[in-house]
Protein backbone atom coordinates (compact mmCIF):
# COMPACT_ATOMS: atom_id res chain seq x y z
CA UNK A 1 0.00 0.00 0.00
CA UNK A 2 2.92 2.62 0.58
CA UNK A 3 5.70 2.24 -1.57
CA UNK A 4 9.63 3.90 -2.09
CA UNK A 5 10.90 4.07 -4.95
CA UNK A 6 14.82 4.91 -5.25
CA UNK A 7 14.84 6.84 -2.72
CA UNK A 8 18.20 9.06 -2.32
CA UNK A 9 19.26 11.57 0.35
CA UNK A 10 21.90 13.58 1.63
CA UNK A 11 23.12 15.47 4.23
CA UNK A 12 25.98 17.83 3.51
CA UNK A 13 27.24 16.08 0.72
CA UNK A 14 26.81 12.68 2.19
CA UNK A 15 24.77 10.21 1.27
CA UNK A 16 22.73 8.66 3.65
CA UNK A 17 19.90 6.58 1.73
CA UNK A 18 21.40 5.29 -1.55
CA UNK A 19 18.18 4.51 -3.71
CA UNK A 20 16.30 2.75 -1.81
CA UNK A 21 13.40 1.07 -2.58
CA UNK A 22 10.43 -0.71 -0.25
CA UNK A 23 7.70 -1.38 -0.09
CA UNK A 24 5.18 -1.93 2.92
CA UNK A 25 1.96 -3.96 2.88
CA UNK A 26 -1.41 -3.07 3.90
CA UNK A 27 -1.40 -3.77 7.98
CA UNK A 28 2.08 -5.62 8.31
CA UNK A 29 4.44 -4.30 11.39
CA UNK A 30 8.13 -3.91 9.55
CA UNK A 31 10.46 -2.77 11.96
CA UNK A 32 14.42 -1.25 10.80
CA UNK A 33 17.57 -2.35 12.39
CA UNK A 34 20.44 -0.66 11.50
CA UNK A 35 23.63 0.78 13.13
CA UNK A 36 23.34 4.44 14.56
CA UNK A 37 23.34 7.28 11.81
CA UNK A 38 22.42 4.37 9.41
CA UNK A 39 19.78 6.80 8.21
CA UNK A 40 16.10 4.86 10.22
CA UNK A 41 14.72 8.00 11.50
CA UNK A 42 15.19 9.78 8.29
CA UNK A 43 13.52 7.18 6.18
CA UNK A 44 10.33 7.49 8.97
CA UNK A 45 10.80 11.69 8.51
CA UNK A 46 10.79 10.75 4.68
CA UNK A 47 7.53 8.99 4.70
CA UNK A 48 5.95 11.39 6.87
CA UNK A 49 6.78 14.09 4.89
CA UNK A 50 8.74 16.01 7.42
CA UNK A 51 12.12 16.04 5.05
CA UNK A 52 12.26 15.70 1.42
CA UNK A 53 13.75 13.15 -0.59
CA UNK A 54 16.77 14.10 -3.04
CA UNK A 55 15.57 12.28 -5.57
CA UNK A 56 13.06 9.42 -5.72
CA UNK A 57 8.99 8.94 -5.19
CA UNK A 58 6.84 7.96 -2.60
CA UNK A 59 3.09 6.06 -3.98
CA UNK A 60 0.31 5.59 -0.98
CA UNK A 61 -1.92 3.48 -3.05
CA UNK A 62 -0.96 4.05 -6.05
CA UNK A 63 -0.52 8.05 -6.26
CA UNK A 64 2.16 9.76 -5.98
CA UNK A 65 2.38 11.69 -2.47
CA UNK A 66 5.81 12.38 -2.74
CA UNK A 67 5.03 16.50 -3.07
CA UNK A 68 1.84 16.07 -0.73
CA UNK A 69 2.72 18.08 2.43
CA UNK A 70 2.77 15.95 5.47
CA UNK A 71 -0.44 17.33 6.82
CA UNK A 72 -2.22 15.60 4.49
CA UNK A 73 -0.34 12.25 3.74
CA UNK A 74 -2.52 11.04 6.69
CA UNK A 75 0.39 9.36 8.15
CA UNK A 76 1.10 9.96 12.15
CA UNK A 77 4.53 9.78 14.10
CA UNK A 78 5.28 8.71 17.84
CA UNK A 79 8.21 10.91 18.32
CA UNK A 80 10.65 9.26 21.24
CA UNK A 81 10.08 11.86 23.15
CA UNK A 82 6.21 11.41 22.48
CA UNK A 83 6.12 15.48 22.11
CA UNK A 84 2.67 15.80 24.47
CA UNK A 85 1.81 19.23 26.18
CA UNK A 86 2.72 19.29 29.40
CA UNK A 87 -0.03 21.72 30.51
CA UNK A 88 -3.03 19.24 29.40
CA UNK A 89 -4.19 16.46 31.39
CA UNK A 90 -3.40 13.46 29.82
CA UNK A 91 -7.54 13.04 28.35
CA UNK A 92 -7.04 16.72 26.83
CA UNK A 93 -3.46 15.39 25.33
CA UNK A 94 -5.60 12.37 23.85
CA UNK A 95 -8.26 14.26 21.97
CA UNK A 96 -6.05 17.45 21.20
CA UNK A 97 -6.17 16.82 17.65
CA UNK A 98 -10.18 15.93 17.38
CA UNK A 99 -10.37 19.85 17.64
CA UNK A 100 -10.79 21.06 14.54
CA UNK A 101 -10.95 17.51 13.20
CA UNK A 102 -14.47 16.72 13.95
CA UNK A 103 -15.93 13.50 12.78
CA UNK A 104 -12.51 11.62 12.69
CA UNK A 105 -13.14 9.45 15.66
CA UNK A 106 -16.48 9.14 17.47
CA UNK A 107 -16.32 9.84 21.72
CA UNK A 108 -16.95 5.50 21.50
CA UNK A 109 -14.43 4.71 19.22
CA UNK A 110 -12.27 7.04 21.69
CA UNK A 111 -12.81 5.33 24.86
CA UNK A 112 -12.63 1.57 23.74
CA UNK A 113 -8.56 3.08 22.25
CA UNK A 114 -8.79 4.60 26.26
CA UNK A 115 -9.72 0.95 27.24
CA UNK A 116 -7.43 -0.67 25.20
CA UNK A 117 -4.22 1.44 26.29
CA UNK A 118 -5.68 0.57 29.90
CA UNK A 119 -5.77 4.72 30.29
CA UNK A 120 -8.67 4.82 32.12
CA UNK A 121 -7.80 5.73 35.63
CA UNK A 122 -4.95 8.61 34.55
CA UNK A 123 -7.32 10.93 32.73
CA UNK A 124 -7.00 13.45 34.81
CA UNK A 125 -3.78 13.45 35.50
CA UNK A 126 -0.99 15.68 34.80
CA UNK A 127 1.80 14.60 32.08
CA UNK A 128 4.32 15.15 34.52
CA UNK A 129 2.16 13.03 37.08
CA UNK A 130 2.61 10.53 34.36
CA UNK A 131 5.21 7.25 34.45
CA UNK A 132 7.21 6.80 31.34
CA UNK A 133 4.91 4.02 29.89
CA UNK A 134 1.94 5.72 31.05
CA UNK A 135 3.12 8.45 28.41
CA UNK A 136 3.75 6.16 26.24
CA UNK A 137 0.42 4.79 25.93
CA UNK A 138 -1.14 8.71 26.20
CA UNK A 139 1.04 9.35 22.67
CA UNK A 140 -0.01 6.12 21.14
CA UNK A 141 -3.96 7.10 21.43
CA UNK A 142 -3.31 10.58 20.62
CA UNK A 143 -1.93 9.51 17.43
CA UNK A 144 -4.44 6.85 16.73
CA UNK A 145 -7.49 8.69 17.61
CA UNK A 146 -6.43 10.67 14.24
CA UNK A 147 -7.14 7.15 12.62
CA UNK A 148 -3.63 7.51 10.22
CA UNK A 149 -3.56 5.13 7.33
CA UNK A 150 0.19 4.51 8.07
CA UNK A 151 2.00 4.72 11.95
CA UNK A 152 5.27 5.44 12.25
CA UNK A 153 6.89 4.92 15.82
CA UNK A 154 10.99 6.03 16.53
CA UNK A 155 12.21 3.64 19.15
CA UNK A 156 8.62 3.19 21.00
CA UNK A 157 9.88 1.22 23.76
CA UNK A 158 13.55 2.20 24.40
CA UNK A 159 12.36 4.33 27.43
CA UNK A 160 10.20 0.99 28.80
CA UNK A 161 11.41 -1.84 31.23
CA UNK A 162 10.48 -5.36 30.84
CA UNK A 163 7.86 -6.32 31.87
CA UNK A 164 5.70 -2.58 30.30
CA UNK A 165 8.01 -3.23 27.00
CA UNK A 166 6.17 -6.89 26.66
CA UNK A 167 2.88 -5.53 27.38
CA UNK A 168 3.19 -2.45 25.33
CA UNK A 169 4.85 -4.90 22.15
CA UNK A 170 1.20 -7.38 22.61
CA UNK A 171 -0.82 -3.85 21.79
CA UNK A 172 1.27 -2.29 19.00
CA UNK A 173 0.39 -6.15 17.52
CA UNK A 174 -3.08 -5.44 18.79
CA UNK A 175 -3.76 -2.37 17.37
CA UNK A 176 -2.03 -3.06 13.86
CA UNK A 177 -4.08 -6.03 13.66
CA UNK A 178 -7.93 -4.54 14.85
CA UNK A 179 -7.33 -1.48 13.15
CA UNK A 180 -5.25 -2.76 9.72
CA UNK A 181 -2.92 -0.17 10.43
CA UNK A 182 0.44 -0.49 8.65
CA UNK A 183 2.88 0.19 11.45
CA UNK A 184 6.69 0.80 10.94
CA UNK A 185 8.84 0.68 13.95
CA UNK A 186 12.67 1.93 14.59
CA UNK A 187 14.44 -0.30 17.18
CA UNK A 188 17.93 -0.51 17.91
CA UNK A 189 17.07 -4.33 19.65
CA UNK A 190 17.31 -7.51 17.45
CA UNK A 191 14.84 -9.11 19.63
CA UNK A 192 12.55 -6.59 19.62
CA UNK A 193 12.69 -6.04 15.79
CA UNK A 194 12.15 -10.10 15.36
CA UNK A 195 9.40 -10.51 17.73
CA UNK A 196 7.55 -7.61 16.67
CA UNK A 197 7.65 -7.21 13.09
CA UNK A 198 5.88 -9.22 10.32
CA UNK A 199 8.82 -7.66 8.09
CA UNK A 200 12.07 -6.73 9.62
CA UNK A 201 14.15 -4.21 7.16
CA UNK A 202 18.18 -3.88 7.86
CA UNK A 203 19.39 -1.25 6.73
CA UNK A 204 23.48 -0.61 6.35
CA UNK A 205 25.58 2.20 4.23
CA UNK A 206 22.75 3.34 2.97
CA UNK A 207 21.43 0.29 1.12
CA UNK A 208 18.72 -2.37 2.01
CA UNK A 209 20.86 -4.83 3.74
CA UNK A 210 18.05 -6.95 4.33
CA UNK A 211 13.84 -7.02 3.83
CA UNK A 212 12.29 -10.16 5.35
CA UNK A 213 10.27 -12.16 7.80
CA UNK A 214 11.79 -13.00 11.26
CA UNK A 215 12.19 -16.60 10.17
CA UNK A 216 13.67 -16.04 6.98
CA UNK A 217 16.33 -14.15 8.68
CA UNK A 218 17.04 -16.49 11.30
CA UNK A 219 16.88 -19.70 9.00
CA UNK A 220 18.56 -18.32 5.54
CA UNK A 221 21.64 -17.09 5.37
CA UNK A 222 21.85 -13.68 4.59
CA UNK A 223 24.98 -11.43 4.07
CA UNK A 224 27.98 -11.39 6.57
CA UNK A 225 26.61 -7.42 7.89
CA UNK A 226 23.36 -8.87 8.87
CA UNK A 227 24.43 -12.17 10.47
CA UNK A 228 26.85 -10.04 12.42
CA UNK A 229 24.51 -7.92 13.23
CA UNK A 230 21.78 -9.65 14.28
CA UNK A 231 22.99 -13.07 15.20
CA UNK A 232 26.20 -11.76 16.87
CA UNK A 233 24.24 -9.35 18.62
CA UNK A 234 21.66 -11.90 20.15
CA UNK A 235 24.36 -14.48 20.75
CA UNK A 236 26.61 -12.28 22.69
CA UNK A 237 22.56 -11.09 24.83
CA UNK A 238 22.61 -15.05 25.57
CA UNK A 239 26.12 -15.77 26.39
CA UNK A 240 26.01 -12.65 29.03
CA UNK A 241 22.53 -13.59 30.42
CA UNK A 242 24.59 -17.28 30.68
CA UNK A 243 27.31 -15.85 32.29
CA UNK A 244 25.66 -13.90 34.93
CA UNK A 245 23.69 -17.36 35.94
CA UNK A 246 27.43 -18.77 36.22
CA UNK A 247 29.51 -16.13 38.12
CA UNK A 248 26.40 -14.52 40.57
CA UNK A 249 26.33 -16.63 43.53
CA UNK A 250 22.95 -17.29 44.90
CA UNK A 251 21.10 -14.78 47.32
CA UNK A 252 22.40 -16.19 50.55
CA UNK A 253 19.65 -15.62 53.46
CA UNK A 254 20.35 -14.96 57.58
N1 LIG B 1 18.92 17.54 9.51
C1 LIG B 1 20.12 16.96 9.36
N2 LIG B 1 21.18 17.66 8.94
C2 LIG B 1 22.39 17.10 8.74
N3 LIG B 1 22.64 15.79 8.93
C3 LIG B 1 21.63 15.02 9.35
C4 LIG B 1 20.30 15.56 9.59
N4 LIG B 1 19.49 14.55 9.99
C5 LIG B 1 20.26 13.44 10.02
N5 LIG B 1 21.54 13.71 9.64
C6 LIG B 1 22.63 12.74 9.51
O1 LIG B 1 22.15 11.65 8.74
C7 LIG B 1 22.60 10.41 9.27
C8 LIG B 1 21.41 9.52 9.56
O2 LIG B 1 20.69 10.06 10.62
P1 LIG B 1 19.44 9.33 11.26
O3 LIG B 1 18.93 10.19 12.35
O4 LIG B 1 18.50 8.95 10.18
O5 LIG B 1 20.13 8.00 11.83
P2 LIG B 1 19.50 6.81 12.68
O6 LIG B 1 19.71 5.56 11.90
O7 LIG B 1 18.11 7.15 13.06
O8 LIG B 1 20.47 6.79 13.95
P3 LIG B 1 20.15 6.48 15.51
O9 LIG B 1 20.05 4.98 15.61
O10 LIG B 1 21.35 7.00 16.19
O11 LIG B 1 18.88 7.19 15.87
C9 LIG B 1 23.45 10.75 10.48
O12 LIG B 1 24.79 10.73 10.09
C10 LIG B 1 23.02 12.16 10.85
O13 LIG B 1 24.07 12.87 11.42
MG1 LIG C 1 17.17 7.60 14.91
Amino acid sequence: MLKLEKIKKGFDKKTILDEISLDFREGEIVTILGPSGSGKTTILNIILGLIQADEGRILLRGEDVTDVPMEKRGFNIVFQDYGLFPHLNAYKNIVYGLKNNTGLCSVDEVNDLIKLLELEEHLDKRITELSGGQKQRVAFARTLVMKPQVLLLDEPLSALDGVIKESIKERIKQIAREFKLTTIIVTHDPEEALTLADRVLIINEGKVAAYATPEELIHTPQCDFVNQFILRQLEIKRQNIGQLFTNTPLLQVG
